[in-house]
């Protein structure tokens, strides 16, 4: 039956997460593989949306409030003039809003630009729209942005460039400097850029996230991706929005009917709630994640991890096993399970084949999800400290 898949179809292959997850169960692991939040929503959005489905929003909706509080927001946070009419469309999650925008943008053959190591889907995406990802290498320990290899990976058939700020799974934000550079890069070769800003409330250390498109000349060839998920701790209500000058949203809006219709409805209606929270919830979302990160990120480096990038934003600290460590990324996070009874995921997954920087980090990486409870961390800390001997090494190195 398999020549009967597609092309793109017949090259996915569970991640190392998915193929490690029955171990993880069977293992009772406490996870901290996967990016969701294990603590509740804020109750003033659960309530809406309880509210929502009692009030009978339950059928097929388009709620152009959303689009509206979204402008508003796109004004305040990074004073981009967005028309809530024509260049804002409600998606299922990110992921619908980037999978859209791809069909929306790409033909056969156009080459889109990635930054290496990067969340997974972006890959499939393009691939399945008929595009070719090509990958631009992040330089460790600090995952910099080397202008020359950008330059190198322009080529006629360049289409757009992907931009994730903050950085999964780095936990990386792209400095001022990278910013102009890539939008330099971008204008000059008449490149569209496809920003994924879902960590954009997600950002320590008095950091300020600033959208690409708010730089000089850029809006007009932005598409910018974000939603709900993970700000405030609903990534199963699947809303999300893609913001684009008029012609392009109208394009992605034509998909996104086509393919699901519309987001669920009560939690559009939630979703109105949401964007309308005060400036206090925003304010303890970072400081709870800043302590969050600061846990698990001195955890790490008490235990023997070269931790030598401390996360800026998003949820996830990426942590070099030692030298001394004759695991490979997969075996280790199996000796975690199987000896702690913690999961994380991987690195290799985030990396790719034909990147300039994947031949010699690969398989040398671990992401640790911190969106969970301060009991879960504190459980997790207690098993990985238990694998400590009495020379203070990990006893799995
Ligand atoms: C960088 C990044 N983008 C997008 C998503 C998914 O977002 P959504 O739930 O809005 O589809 C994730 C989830 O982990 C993510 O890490």
């Amino acid at each position: 039956m398999e020549e009967k898949l597609s092309s793109v179809a017949k090259t996915l292959k569970p991640s190392p997460i998915q193929q490690l997850s029955f171990l993880a169960q069977r293992c009772n692991a406490i996870n901290l593989a996967e990016g969701f939040p294990d603590f509740p929503a804020p109750p003033h959005i659960k309530e809406a949306a309880v509210s929502a489905i009692n009030s009978d929003f339950n059928q097929y909706r388009h709620v152009q409030g959303i689009c509206e509080n979204v402008a508003v927001k796109m004004k305040e946070m990074y004073g981009l003039d967005v028309n809530p009419l024509t260049d804002i469309v409600i998606c299922c999650g990110q992921s619908e809003a980037f999978a859209a925008t791809m069909f929306a943008i790409i033909d056969e053959g156009d080459e889109v630009i990635l930054f290496d190591p990067s969340y997974e889907t972006y890959d499939t995406c393009i691939r399945l729209a008929g595009g070719v990802p090509v990958y631009v290498g992040l330089d460790p320990p600090l995952w910099t942005l080397d202008s020359d290899k950008l330059e190198k990976s322009f080529t006629v058939k360049t289409k757009a460039l992907v931009l994730n700020s903050p950085h999964n799974p780095t936990g990386k934000v792209f400095t001022m400097d990278e910013l102009e550079i890539i939008a330099g890069a971008c204008k000059r070769r008449d490149v569209l850029v496809v920003t994924d800003e879902v960590y954009e409330h997600i950002i320590f250390d008095k950091e300020r996230h600033v959208s690409l498109a708010s730089l000089p000349e850029m809006q007009s060839r932005t598409i910018i991706t974000s939603s709900l998920s993970k700000t405030f701790s609903v990534t199963g209500w699947r809303i999300g929005w893609a913001i684009a000058p008029p012609c392009i949203a109208s394009a992605i809006r034509n998909i996104h009917i086509k393919i699901t219709d519309s987001a669920p409805a009560p939690f559009q209606e939630a979703a109105l709630t949401a964007l309308r929270s005060p400036p206090d919830y925003f304010n303890s979302l970072r400081s709870d994640y800043e302590s969050k990160r600061d846990y698990i990120f001195n955890l790490l480096q008490k235990v023997g991890f070269k931790v030598q990038f401390k996360p800026q934003g998003s949820v996830f600290v990426f942590a070099e096993l030692p030298g001394s460590c004759s695991l490979s990324d997969i075996e280790f996070v199996e000796e975690l399970i199987k000896q702690a009874g913690v999961v994380a995921v991987p690195g290799s997954g985030f990396f790719h084949t034909n990147s300039s920087s994947a031949e010699y980090v690969s398989g040398q990486y671990i992401r640790f999800a911190f969106c969970k409870s301060q009991d879960t961390l504190a459980a997790a800390a207690l098993k990985i400290s238990g694998l400590v001997d009495e020379t203070g090494n990990l006893k799995l190195f």
